[in-house]
């Protein structure tokens, strides 16, 4: 059972409605029209200072939102231009682990759907498990193993968010992961390709469960983006997720793992993180 939801969830009015209300406000402060939404990251959210003309709106002012209370989670959406295109950055995600169900995680994948617009970049750090998705690494999620125990689209289905049973063969587009890897060619950083197996949290894993998930075919794990993607695909948007690779999986190496080090390797590759994120953009 979840310790909260959206706040006003028991007031009658449906996740439709929320997240219409929550589009509707966006739209009347100048975020109608943006090109993609980039959903930032433990440690990630620096990306949010490179746009130009920038606004920012608290998520404590947007009608329905929840609040973003971890630590390298800002809680904010920050707007502009990026290579010509409109941005719309979200510095800060909820995740399963603090107590929200799964309405509440998806609730800004919902509002920007809403919103109309029509593709999402889903970023997160995640636990390398492959020896390529070695720290420091950029991996492009190709596809996801949702081991959350849990499903955003449980419940009663609202079909004008979309279809009762959505077909989940291609959620990462291949489109966008192309486009990625021309950028990183071109830029002359390489990028890993993988499967990011989604987990509850928030205790780590144990080396048995790691070594279970490289069994299933898993490149890097995390506790996040598999419900966010699974949303933004029920609406009908493209998804790209990109994982940082911020420490090697429990029991890879002896040494136990600590966020401090996720937050570290997220400071030290958000350089290069930044300007792959910007060269994909420019091409959208
Ligand atoms: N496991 C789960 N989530 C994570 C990890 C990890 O090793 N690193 C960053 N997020």
């Amino acid at each position: 059972m979840s310790v909260s939801g959206i706040g006003d969830q028991g007031s009658g009015i449906g996740d439709f409605d929320r997240a219409t209300e929550a589009a509707e406000w966006l739209r009347g402060h100048g975020c109608g029209g943006a090109d993609v939404a980039v959903v930032l990251g433990s440690g990630l959210g620096d990306f949010a200072d490179h746009l130009g003309d920038s606004f920012t709106i608290q998520y404590s002012d947007l009608p329905h939102w929840p609040a973003a209370r971890v630590i390298g989670h800002a809680g904010k959406l920050v707007g502009g231009t990026l290579r010509g295109k409109q941005v719309l950055a979200l510095s800060g995600r909820v995740h399963a682990y603090e107590g929200h169900d799964m309405k509440t995680v998806t609730f800004a994948m919902r509002a920007i759907g809403r919103l109309g617009v029509p593709r999402v970049i889903l970023t997160n750090a995640a636990g390398g498990i492959s020896p390529n998705c070695s720290r420091g690494a950029l991996m492009v999620i190709d596809d996801h193993i949702n081991l959350m125990g849990d499903n955003p689209l449980v419940g009663p289905n609202d079909d004008r968010f979309g279809l009762r049973f959505p077909d989940m063969s291609l959620v990462y587009s291949p489109r966008l992961r192309a486009i990625a890897d021309e950028v990183a060619n071109e830029q002359g950083a390489p990028i890993q390709h993988g499967v990011y197996v989604a987990v509850l949290g928030p205790s780590y894993e144990t080396p048995a469960e790691i070594r279970a998930f490289r069994t299933l075919g898993a490149d890097a794990v995390g506790m996040s983006t598999a419900p966010e993607a699974i949303v933004a695909r029920h609406m009908g948007m493209e998804v790209l997720g990109i994982s940082c690779i911020t420490n090697a999986a429990a029991g890879v190496f002896p040494e136990p793992l600590h966020h401090e080090e996720v937050m570290e390797t997220a400071r030290q590759v958000k350089g290069q993180f930044i300007a792959l994120l910007e060269g994909i953009i420019g091409r959208l």
